[in-house]
């Protein structure tokens, strides 16, 4: 799990940033009071589950947005649809509270994708606790696919939904990897609270960490001092931990659940104290055993940040040390950390062309399945009905729409899936003509419209195709088509359903004759 444990501490906050909240209730939306933090209903972000509230005794402990859950007791996998700004980085937070919302004391254990990849694994150690699953991530196509994914624990459910777009040139990573969310500290807090928004205008959670060896120092600072990329809150860097001996080094390690786990750390340093013409603090950072970074002398009220310019890896623990410089008076300080761990995402998202028409198809007819999420990805969750090609971004190569009471004429958004090889129409209500447009199909090789009320002749580039055997076209049943053209085998598609049934291995070709 690389969700934390948090439970929500009532903080007021001022007004709300540029953010995107969904939240699984069914209203229009509401302002939490304790952090006028504006919430909006997930509705239109989703068509699958049902709202349901926590316990009557939950609810009166914890935050309105947690009050409800969005619960998915059908549905293998089941996703939001959430629009974003593609090449933007975004901090993105589901949050899950339990609150006995089933009444079952039983909470269950879950899945949580983004689009094609695994993002989580949700459990609830504690079920009075709220869990979070957060990641620093760059979408590259126009919306995210938030998904809970059933793995027969129990139903999944969700409370919230929240992100937030970060300053790209904050959290650089080596090769654009995603971040999860691992550890992030207000170091030498005094009043030992939780800070979020407003405090924090990314509405980053700061947690107070402590160390029996570690001391607190604080200052006031000035507004708008730390108008870097990080924007880190005033609240969180004006204190800082400093060793209780002062001639010790400011030490604290991680280990890993597997060597081969990646990290990337972010120190926040800032002097708090103004100091004497005599006094000096410098130090060198230290990562197990080898120099990381030095000498740093943190600057009076204004902001370092040191960080990891490669992924960590490799070690069964992290351990850091701050060693003052020989000619350091003063100890050494950390105002604040953060530990992310690099998730990885290596499946593509499907094509969005592909993404865009399927979903216009299924929009359009109204298809009853439970077609949600990244259409191809992941594999096991790949959408009823279709195939897809992998060779670096999925692309759709068939569509068996067969049998699932389409009415309507066919649809232009099907000429869209342009890498479509098998095409199966067959067996419903359709009407109207073989449109032309399918001859753009450039990779067609089967084409089933048969037992359909489709009217008209059939484009020659169609019938020119399975002549030569590229396409294998089937068009048996269609009472109309071709009915004025003096078609060949017209009397094939009045035969009545038994000689059929004989034939029905036999693709039918109709040709027409005009
Ligand atoms: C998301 O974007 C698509 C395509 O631009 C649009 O059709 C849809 O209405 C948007 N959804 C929401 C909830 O805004
Ligand atoms: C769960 O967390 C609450 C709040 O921190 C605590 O009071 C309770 O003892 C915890 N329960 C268990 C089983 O750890
Ligand atoms: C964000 O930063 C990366 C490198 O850090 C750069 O490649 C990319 O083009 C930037 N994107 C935007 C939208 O500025
Ligand atoms: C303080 O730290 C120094 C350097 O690590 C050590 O030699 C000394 O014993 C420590 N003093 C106390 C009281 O722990
Ligand atoms: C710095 O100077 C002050 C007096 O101005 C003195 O009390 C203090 O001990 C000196 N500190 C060091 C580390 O030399
Ligand atoms: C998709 O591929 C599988 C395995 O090759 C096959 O069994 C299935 O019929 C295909 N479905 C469609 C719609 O082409
Ligand atoms: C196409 O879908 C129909 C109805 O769902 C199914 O009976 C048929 O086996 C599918 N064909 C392929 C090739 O998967
Ligand atoms: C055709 O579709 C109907 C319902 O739409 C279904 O009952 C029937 O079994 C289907 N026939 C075949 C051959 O798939
Ligand atoms: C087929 O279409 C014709 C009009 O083109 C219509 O009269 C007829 O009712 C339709 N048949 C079915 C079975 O939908
Ligand atoms: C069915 O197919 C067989 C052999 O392919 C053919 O001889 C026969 O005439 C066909 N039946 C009808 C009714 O078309």
């Amino acid at each position: 799990m690389m969700g934390m444990l948090l439970q929500f501490l009532y903080v007021l906050f001022g007004v709300l940033i540029s953010v995107v909240l969904v939240q699984a209730q069914d209203q229009s939306g509401y302002t939490e009071k304790t952090t006028s933090i504006f919430y909006i209903s997930d509705a239109k972000f989703i068509d699958a589950g049902v709202s349901k509230s926590i316990s009557p005794a939950e609810k009166s402990t914890h935050l309105q947005q947690l009050a409800y859950v969005r619960s998915f007791p059908s549905g293998e996998r089941n996703c939001y649809r959430i629009n974003v700004t593609s090449g933007t980085k975004y901090l993105i937070r589901a949050t899950f509270f339990y609150g006995n919302y089933d009444g079952l004391n039983q909470p269950p254990q879950f899945d949580l994708h983004l689009g094609p990849n695994l993002w989580d694994t949700v459990s609830f150690p504690n079920a009075s606790l709220s869990e979070i699953s957060e990641i620093i991530y760059t979408p590259s196509l126009d919306y995210i696919h938030p998904c809970l994914v059933n793995k027969g624990q129990g139903a999944p459910f969700i409370s919230t939904i929240e992100l937030r777009t970060l300053k790209n040139a904050s959290y650089v990573t080596a090769s654009a990897e995603s971040l999860a969310y691992y550890r992030r500290y207000d170091l030498g807090s005094i009043t030992n609270l939780v800070y979020r928004y407003n405090y924090d205008v990314y509405d980053r959670i700061w947690v107070p960490h402590g160390f029996n060896q570690w001391t607190q120092l604080s200052s006031t600072l000035n507004h708008d001092i730390f108008q870097n990329d990080y924007k880190l809150p005033e609240v969180v860097m004006s204190t800082a931990a400093t060793p209780i001996n002062a001639s010790a080094p400011f030490q604290f390690y991680w280990d890993p659940d597997n060597v081969n786990e990646k990290f990337y750390i972010y120190m926040h340093f800032n002097e708090v104290k103004i100091l004497a013409e005599n006094e000096t603090r410098t130090f060198n950072i230290f990562m197990n055993g080898k120099l990381f970074y030095g000498p740093l002398t943190p600057g009076y009220l204004t902001k370092n940040i040191i960080y990891s310019t490669s992924a960590l890896t490799g070690a069964t623990r992290y351990l850091f040390s701050l060693a003052k410089t020989g000619t350091s008076t003063l100890p050494p300080i950390m105002n604040a950390m953060e530990i992310y761990k690099v998730i990885d995402f290596a499946q593509s998202e499907t094509e969005q062309d592909d993404v865009d028409a399927i979903t216009n198809i299924k929009n359009a007819y109204g298809v009853d399945r439970n077609w949600q999420g990244d259409p191809c990805g992941p594999v096991a969750y790949i959408w009823e009905g279709l195939n897809c090609s992998y060779d670096n971004t999925p692309r759709i190569t068939s569509l068996n729409l067969s049998s699932s009471g389409l009415t309507g004429q066919i649809l232009s958004f099907i000429s869209e899936l342009t890498m479509l090889q098998y095409l199966d129409l067959s067996n419903n209500s359709l009407s109207g003509s073989v449109p032309d447009f399918l001859t753009q199909l450039q990779s067609l090789k089967v084409l089933n419209l048969a037992k359909n009320n489709l009217t008209g002749p059939v484009p020659g580039g169609l019938v020119e195709r399975s002549k030569q055997g590229s396409l294998s076209l089937s068009l048996d049943q269609n009472p109309n088509l071709c009915e004025s053209d003096p078609c060949i085998q017209q009397t094939n598609n009045k035969q009545p359903d038994g000689d059929q049934q004989k034939n029905k291995s036999n693709i039918v070709i109709l040709g027409c004759l005009q």
